[in-house]
């Protein structure tokens, strides 16, 4: 039985590298075909998923004990062993034995000795022991450091630190937390659903977020809220960038909201609930929304959260046509268009609220994807910070004078944020920069303004970045 979750994770890694596989589209289907289930179900997927996470540090340890570069397939069974032995409790005889077995069926006699041999070395110390002898001196190389202890690309690590400016020393946490799995958070639209239906699921309030709530066990799809998606699977940043958009006071007309890049429909699934229902939550709390557990070392500005009463309509729009379907089935009084942002298809200054979720490298998001961190590419970040820029200048064109923007990112990445930001502001005088934090006044730790810039190790969610504009009036 042991065999079979081995062989499935093996299968998986050997798909993740030869064929650009998701390992979380790609492990359940195996699971579910060959009948793989309970504790073997279990063991695959921390293998699987562990093993993609960790592999960083696996390879660093894999060729300080070996005399050859392994094949890939070769490689790829040393580094599962290596997560058994580094980081499972699974008795090293276990881990080195099954492992040969594994390697002696799938690839042959001569590679299940070269494995035996390597594993043997590993298990010789413990991961604790191996980081000070695989990575470099934190001294002098405190990036490439961090790079192998917590098994993150290099430039992934150095975006982190600049994105953490005089925070620089929570780098590590940051890495930490990208290793650990997610909790599954959930929305609950307003007007269509409510936390208490969630709780009443088996779902506890999350931390912040007045529409959240998270589920410690348990397939989401089993609560008839989510299956009938008046309740969505939603991470806690992405509703209260959502939500602060909302509550930014505006004088005069405010009926036709945008999102520009709905697609799938997280964030266009709750900004369509408060269009037409309104902000239910902040509304019924008084005298200011979010008065408790204000924001850390400053008052809460009386005044500026103003929860939205309903009566708008939103307007969704992607590129991808698959994409706007998506929104289409996860939106009920939105109109969804298949539209390109940069192409407008709109009157200028036709919303009173837009919303940009813009394209990016996602680098807020590995903890959601194990191999995701090893796929990104540095290389792409120039040419979407210039489809950054081009979709921003869109979005305040389509804004109304007196109107709001929100720039948002699931990235920390200084280029994909805070330049971008800091480029198009310095290009137009018709737009001035709120201090996003204050229509978050329940979420301490936001940085140093004017944007607000979520993490996973502060907040438990996506390095999610919101920067909110007002076009002048
Ligand atoms: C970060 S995702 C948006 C996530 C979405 N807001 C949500 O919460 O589910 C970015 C989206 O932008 C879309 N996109 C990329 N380029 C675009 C463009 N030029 N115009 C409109 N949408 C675009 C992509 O297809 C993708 O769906």
């Amino acid at each position: 039985m042991r065999d079979q979750a081995r062989n499935a994770a093996f299968d998986v890694m050997r798909a993740v590298a030869e064929r650009d596989a998701y390992a979380n589209l790609l492990l359940p289907r195996l699971l579910r075909e060959r009948g793989i289930s309970g504790r073997d179900a279990a063991l695959a997927t921390e293998l699987t998923y562990g093993t993609l996470r960790g592999l960083g540090t696996y390879d660093a340890v894999i060729e300080a004990c070996s005399d050859r570069a392994p094949d890939p397939a070769v490689r790829d069974a040393l580094r599962l062993g290596a997560h058994q032995l580094l980081q499972m409790r699974i008795p090293p005889h276990a881990a080195v034995g099954t492992s040969v077995d594994l390697v002696r069926l799938r690839v042959g006699q001569g590679a299940a000795k070269f494995v035996n041999a390597v594993l043997r070395k590993i298990a010789g110390r413990s991961l604790e022991e191996w980081v000070p002898i695989v990575a470099p001196d934190p001294d002098r190389d405190p990036a490439g450091h961090l790079a192998v202890a917590h098994s993150h690309p290099r430039w992934v690590v150095t975006a982190f630190r600049d994105a953490l400016g005089k925070d620089a020393g929570e780098t590590a946490d940051v890495l930490a937390a990208d290793n650990d799995r997610p909790q599954v958070t959930l929305v609950a639209r307003p007007g269509r659903s409510s936390v208490k239906e969630l709780r009443d699921a088996g779902a506890e309030p999350a931390r912040y977020s007045p529409y959240g709530a998270c589920l410690p066990e348990g397939d989401p799809g089993r609560i008839a809220a989510v299956a009938e998606t008046r309740a969505a699977v939603q991470d806690e940043a992405s509703q209260l960038v959502a939500l602060a958009l909302t509550r930014v006071p505006l004088d005069g007309r405010d009926e036709r909201w945008l999102d520009l890049c709905a697609g799938p429909g997280g964030k266009a699934g709750l900004l369509d609930a408060i269009a037409t229902h309104g902000d239910l939550e902040g509304l019924a709390a008084t005298p200011a929304a979010g008065g408790a557990g204000g924001r850390a070392g400053g008052a809460v500005r009386p005044g500026l959260v103003r929860p939205f009463a309903g009566g708008a309509r939103l307007v969704a729009a992607d590129v991808q046509h698959h994409r706007a379907r998506l929104v289409w089935q996860t939106t009920v009084d939105a109109g969804v268009i298949t539209a390109d942002g940069t192409e407008p298809a709109w009157r200028p200054e036709a919303f009173d609220r837009v919303m940009l979720d813009a394209p990016c490298t996602g680098l807020g998001a590995l903890r959601r994807r194990p191999e995701a961190r090893w796929r990104r590419d540095p290389s792409s970040i120039a040419e979407l910070s210039r489809l950054q820029r081009r979709l921003l200048g869109t979005a305040l064109d389509a804004v109304r004078p007196g109107g709001v923007v929100a720039y948002v990112t699931c990235s920390p990445h200084l280029a994909e944020t805070r330049v971008v930001v800091g480029d198009v502001l310095a290009r137009r005088d018709d737009v001035e920069q709120l201090d996003a934090r204050d229509y978050l006044p329940e979420v301490g730790g936001l940085g140093e303004g004017p944007h607000a810039q979520f993490w996973p190790h502060r907040h438990g969610t996506d390095a999610m970045f919101l920067a909110l504009l007002r076009k002048r009036a």
